[in-house]
Order: C-alpha cells, then structure tokens, then sequence
C-alpha cells in the first residue's frame, strides 16, 4: 500500500488499536515497543502489546498477545492483523500462529510508525507472503479437518467427547 492510499475505516480503526497498544508495551529489556490488533470477522478489534520479563525467554510478542486475546473473548476467527513497530515484521512463531487463526490470504498491515513526525507507512501484505511453507494441520493428516470447526462442532454439542466414567467406589 503507498504511503498516501488511504486504508479503508475498518483498517484505520485496527491501526489506531495497534498504535495505542504499542504506547502500553512492556518492553523495558529490548526498548523496542510493537503494538498489534485483530480485526475479526465480526468486526471486533482486540489490541495486544509486547510483554517482555526478567527472564528474557518469556518474552511474549504483541502480535500473539493481541491473537490470544481475541481467542480468550471467543473470536478465533481473524480477518486482518496490523502490526506496529520500528519496521515491524512478525517473528517466525506469532506467523504460525497467525496461520492458525486466519486464511492464507488475510491481510496483514505493517506499520513503520515515525513518533517524532508521526508519519506512518502502511505495507499490505498476507499471512500467505510471509509464512507460504507453513506447518499445516490439515496437510500433515494431524487433523481430518480445519481445527476451528472441530472446536466449534464440540462446542455446539453435536460432536461432544465421551464424559468420562467415574472411579467405582469401594
Ligand atoms: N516483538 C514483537 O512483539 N513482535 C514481533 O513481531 C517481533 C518482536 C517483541 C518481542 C520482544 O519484546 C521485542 O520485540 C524484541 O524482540
């Protein structure tokens, strides 16, 4: 997307939860603020920030953050992400799990924000661009079918697991 193409309302409203998230990151190891949001396809958007620890390894990436929380409030179903940081790219796992929620072709919006300007470059691409040999549950055989409609059809009853049986009491 050039820098002077406007994103449509839908996209505007997702960047500005990305920008407003990243002013929340918890990042004082790194000094390197990410800000994302999840449009689902009920047009909700959920925000997440980068969340590091003294523990450097537990690091969580707002990209996951902003994914998980819309998962939790019962929305699995992704129809874009943005993502803003310094010439913000998602890292190799929040692609996969970008995989897991989404189509291959859901746009992604990365934002290279300038504070001091304000000044913003939008680049459009796809989960599918950036992750096009993803691990996929479905080509594996891991699974008979998409794992969001398995989930789904367990949810609704049709499909629930057998209860377990009780321990018999003596
Ligand atoms: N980070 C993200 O939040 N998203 C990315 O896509 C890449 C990296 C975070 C993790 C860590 O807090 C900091 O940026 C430096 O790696």
């Amino acid at each position: 997307m050039s820098p002077r193409a406007k994103p449509p309302k839908s996209v505007e409203r997702l960047i500005e939860a990305a920008i407003e998230a990243q002013k929340r990151a918890y990042c004082p190891y790194s000094r390197y603020p990410v800000g994302a949001a999840v449009l689902t396809r009920t047009g909700r958007v959920f925000a997440g920030c980068n969340v590091e620890n003294a523990s450097y390894g537990l690091a969580m990436c707002a990209e996951r953050v902003a994914i998980y929380h819309a998962v939790t409030s019962g929305n699995d179903s992704i129809a874009a992400v943005a993502v803003v940081g310094a010439a913000a790219k998602p890292c190799g796992a929040c692609r996969q799990v970008m995989f897991e929620f989404a189509d291959k072709d859901t746009p992604l919006y990365l934002v290279d924000l300038n504070p001091s300007t304000g000044r913003r470059s939008i680049n459009r691409t796809t989960v599918f661009k950036l992750l096009p040999m993803a691990f996929d549950p479905l080509a594996s055989g891991l699974l008979p079918q998409n794992p969001r409609n398995l989930l789904r059809r367990k949810l609704n009853g049709r499909s629930r697991p057998k209860p377990r049986s009780r321990p018999r009491r003596k």
